[in-house]
């Protein structure tokens, strides 16, 4: 390989270094682009051929369907790991030991209490609030009551940030959810593991004996792990630009938590259900669906379909297909809405359009599906994407700033109006 990409402009040739990853990936490091040209940069809107940083945490493979947790593919996680372990590697590089998974855990259930304080700001909050906004306002209002999670200049600083966010960030969503529902707000039980804590502070009834139901658990955890990370997707770019004007971990994270709320980004696991639900109090015929989704001038997209990195299939998705039909033979659940979502994969999947323009599911196809069938109301997917995404968002964020990176300030090209001089108002 040349170890150098040359550029011409007006007959000058520049010449750039050529970056090598470990998987073979190579790009062109333009860092000295605007200073050897005086002044040109390169534009390329939505990032479709831009790296942002060079990162050790997750590998995608678009055309090969891989997808891979610091070396680890997600299928042998999935099916061998739990969500506290996956976040441990994620963002410490390792699979832990038994002694540091028990210790990460310990420390994560000692700050698992939220300053009660927070549920002022909660109490401020309409019950219509759509989840997503309550979390993120109550994740940025977290600095206020922990100041010296900002600055994280030692590794002993940033490691309890760490675990702060980790430990408060599901007791929030379920004070979000309870918020909505009307309900006690609770604190769960720290004898239980992670996850199963979790579903306990969504859903205990201050007048029933509360019981845990590992099918949904593992179910859950396994969701989590295919959330977790997805390299430098809109949310997690979103964390790292935040993230390196040197703001706090939590104010970043809610920075993300926005970002992933768009329906073209997380919010599309809600959008797929209400999609889903549309079809099938139309009659469940698809076709007609598929019609809208293919005409230029209808705005309709088909919900849970195309990907910007992956171009055969998200190796996720089919992860989730089928843990979404042994969850509902487990809890022996026959949702109509799986027939329409697998009839609907399959009329997209041999449609030229779709074929032509490498559109499969994506990991938020199926996933509502799940989160229906655990009980899970639909304002809350997105919610349980961010839980998801948690770790893998401070992951990125901690290589980010151990790496010293700068502060992310991207250039642009001005196509507004060139100098003019001002009028009076009497002569506009
Ligand atoms: C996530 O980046 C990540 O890693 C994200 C994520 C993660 O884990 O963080 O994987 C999570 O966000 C998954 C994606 C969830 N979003 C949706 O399901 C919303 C529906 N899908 C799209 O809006 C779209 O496919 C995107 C946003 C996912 C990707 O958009 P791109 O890469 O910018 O593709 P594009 O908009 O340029 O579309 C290319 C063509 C266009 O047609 P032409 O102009 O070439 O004729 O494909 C068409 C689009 O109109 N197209 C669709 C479509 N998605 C793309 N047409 C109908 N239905 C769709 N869903």
């Amino acid at each position: 390989m040349s170890e150098t990409a040359t550029l011409e402009i007006n007959g000058k040739k520049y010449e750039f270094p050529l970056v090598k990853g470990t998987e073979n990936e190579i790009a062109i490091d333009i860092s000295t682009l605007r200073s050897v040209t005086s002044g040109i940069t390169t534009l390329d809107n939505g990032f479709k051929n831009t790296s942002s940083c060079e990162s050790a945490i997750t590998f995608l493979d678009g055309e090969k369907g891989i997808l891979r947790y610091r070396g680890y593919a997600i299928e042998e996680l999935a099916e061998k790991s739990d969500f506290l372990e996956v976040a441990y590697l994620l963002i410490f590089g390792e699979l832990p030991t038994k002694e540091q998974n028990e210790k990460f855990h310990r420390d994560i259930q000692k700050k698992s209490l939220v300053d009660e304080d927070v549920k002022k700001i909660l109490d401020g909050f309409p019950k219509t609030a759509h989840p997503m906004g309550v979390l993120s306002a109550l994740t940025s209002a977290l600095t206020a009551f922990n100041p010296r999670s900002v600055n994280v200049d030692s590794e002993e600083d940033m490691y309890w940030a760490i675990v702060k966010i980790l430990a408060k960030l599901p007791v929030l969503a379920a004070w979000a959810y309870r918020k909505e529902e009307g309900l006690p707000l609770e604190y769960g039980d720290n004898s239980l593991g992670y996850v199963e804590n979790f579903l306990k502070m969504m859903f205990d009834l201050p007048n029933e004996v509360y019981k845990s139901n590992p099918v949904i658990v593992k179910a859950l955890d396994k969701l989590l792990i295919l959330h977790a990370d997805h390299e430098q997707n809109c949310s997690t770019s979103t964390v790292r630009i935040a993230g390196s004007s040197h703001a706090g971990l939590f104010a970043s994270i809610s920075a993300g938590i926005s970002a992933l709320w768009g329906r073209l980004h997380g919010g599309a696991n809600q959008a797929v259900i209400e999609m889903l639900e549309e079809i099938k109090e139309d009659g469940g015929g698809y076709q007609k669906y598929i019609e809208k989704a293919k005409d230029k001038n209808d705005p309709f997209r088909l919900m849970g379909f195309g990907h910007r990195v992956y171009k055969n299939f998200d190796p996720r998705a089919n992860i989730i297909k089928v843990a979404a039909e042994e969850v509902l033979a487990d809890l022996g659940i026959d949702d109509p809405v799986l027939d329409i979502a697998r009839g609907l994969a399959e009329v997209a999947l041999n449609d030229e359009y779709f074929k032509s323009r490498n559109l499969y599911p994506n990991v938020d196809f199926y996933s509502g599906i799940i989160y229906r069938a655990i009980g899970i109301p639909v304002p809350m997917f997105t919610v349980m994407f961010a839980m998801g995404r948690l770790p893998g968002w401070i992951a990125q964020w901690r290589e980010m700033r151990l790496r010293k990176e700068p502060i992310g300030r991207p250039r642009q090209v001005y196509i507004g109006a060139t100098e003019r001089s001002f009028i009076e108002e009497d002569k506009r």
